[in-house]
């Protein structure tokens, strides 16, 4: 049996060998280190960490085993040559340009399920892991709620929801410069409900949303039960949707309303760049067509600076802009708001008529951890997790995977799209990944036409554990093997 000493070492070295990892993959993403650079000595590195050489050089030793660094007899560690060239971006898709009535069978509830179920690995759902979550502040924050408001958080709070953290998102609109007064937000349950409100609010059965593509399910899902048509626009993997293909349907099509995710998108990670965002605003502006944003991903940026939205471009309130607190703190508190511009009353009649009230204990609880600047602290921590877990699922899937793999090099966020050499039949990857206990999502649920039929999603939510290196290199052994 292990002693107690043994254990607590063991456990404080492999941290350690992770930090020095961790250490030098910041190092190729900021740039410090260049594809074909010599990495610090075993040595120097040891000494300036204050880790043992075997640390480091353990470190090394996964990084190569990556493909990261590559080890040259006599010389040392490199960082691998061909780093930034191995990894080519999906293919921008040119596709017809037809409204499509949407149907989604079981794959829709089933990727639901599958995600619930801890036991398969977690590549399907977008989401975070819990392990990054502030979770004992949070409940700190709660008992304190509960505490000093116990009546006020079991009572109902009617729409527009707490005007406490209504103020607290209204602040942090100024950081982009945007003056969205708190009476102007309504409170919902996650962003889901803000973009089923919206669409409710904008449109009708019959009629025509536009719609990037690919597009996160959900929101396809949403245009079916609605018996919408979604159309779908041709988008860039990098900068997003086209603004020929929207300009050109825009010109030929009844197109009632639109509905993007300008940041990191989902699943392909596009940023839309700021002049494209006024763009599209004005495009639709012109013709009087509102815009429904979804932002649920724009705090996870992994450069400098938080992207604008396409509201901070809206002069007519014709965008309607939701987000959550889903993706950065606690999807299950299912905190959400929806900003509706010059559609807030209808909004309103929507959220009282469907949902009635959100839940006041979490409203306090979020109110609070963002008043105290708990939140932007954790949202620091979160974005770097999220950029190593992301990048370390590139290299890792550009070694593993079958040759032609393109992989997307999202900006933030924490999911991949991945386009596998074409003829894969990525359901047939989904449905052999889950029986040996393997989630993920296949492409073709992201379209209304059922494309993408050679692509995938991963989820890169979580810390990287051996045992989810191992699901990965189990996947990509199938993927090996459908795709001869
Ligand atoms: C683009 C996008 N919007 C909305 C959601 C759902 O957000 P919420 O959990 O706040 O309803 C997701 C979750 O995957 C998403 O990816």
């Amino acid at each position: 049996m292990q002693k107690a000493s043994e254990t607590s070492n063991s456990s404080r070295n492999l941290y350690k060998y992770d930090q020095v990892s961790r250490y030098i993959m910041d190092l190729i993403d900021q740039g410090t280190l260049k594809p074909g650079d010599r990495a610090p000595s075993l040595r120097k590195l040891s000494k300036s960490l204050k880790v043992s050489i075997a640390t480091v050089n353990q470190a090394y030793l996964t990084l190569e085993e990556k493909g990261v660094l590559k080890a040259r007899p006599q010389s040392g560690f490199y960082v691998h040559a061909d780093l930034n060239r191995e990894i080519a971006t999906p293919k921008p898709i040119i596709s017809t340009c037809q409204p499509r009535k949407v149907r989604f069978g079981e794959l829709f509830e089933e990727i639901f399920a599958i995600s619930n179920d801890p036991h398969i690995a977690p590549f399907a759902a977008a989401r975070p892991s819990m392990e990054l979550m502030p979770a004992k502040a949070l409940m700190r924050e709660t008992r304190s709620v509960i505490a000093r408001h116990a009546l006020e958080s079991m009572d109902y709070c009617f729409p527009p929801g707490h005007d406490k953290l209504r103020q607290q998102i209204a602040l942090r609109y100024t950081d982009l410069g945007l003056n969205v007064p708190p009476e102007e937000i309504i409170i919902t349950n996650g962003a889901t409900e803000g973009l089923s409100l919206a669409l409710q609010t904008v449109a009708k059965r019959g009629d025509i949303i536009a719609v990037e593509s690919p597009t996160y399910f959900s929101v396809l899902r949403l245009i079916e039960k609605m018996g919408m048509l979604a159309l779908e626009i041709d988008s860039d993997p990098q900068t997003g949707i086209s603004l020929d293909a929207l300009e050109f349907a825009l010109d030929t099509m009844d197109i009632t309303a639109m509905l993007l995710v300008p940041n990191f998108n989902n699943p392909a990670g596009s940023l839309m760049p700021s002049a494209h965002k006024r763009e599209v605003v004005r495009l639709l502006g012109e013709r009087g067509i509102p815009l429904i944003e979804d932002d649920v991903y724009g705090d996870l940026y992994f450069g400098d600076e938080r992207p604008d939205i396409c509201k901070c471009y809206d002069e007519q309130g014709l965008v309607l802009s939701s987000s959550s607190f889903s993706k950065t703190l606690a999807p299950g508190f299912r905190m959400g708001w929806v900003t509706g511009g010059r559609f807030h009353d209808r909004l309103l009649e929507w959220k009282q008529a469907t949902s009635s009230a959100s839940p006041s204990l979490q409203q306090l609880a979020v109110a609070e951890f963002l008043r105290s600047g708990q939140y932007d602290r954790h949202l620091a921590r979160l974005r770097k997790a999220f950029r190593a877990q992301v990048e370390k699922a590139r290299f890792m899937i550009a070694r593993l995977f079958p040759e032609g793999t393109r992989i997307s090099d999202p900006q933030g966020g924490f999911v991949l799209w991945i386009e596998l050499p074409r003829g894969t039949n990525c359901f047939e990857l989904y449905n052999e990944a889950l029986q040996q206990g393997i989630g993920i999502t296949p492409g073709m649920l992201f379209s209304a036409t059922r494309k993408f039929r050679n692509y995938i999603r991963i989820n890169c939510g979580f810390p990287w554990s051996e045992e989810n290196e191992r699901a990965l290199e189990k996947l990509a052994e199938i993927a090996k093997r459908l795709a001869v």
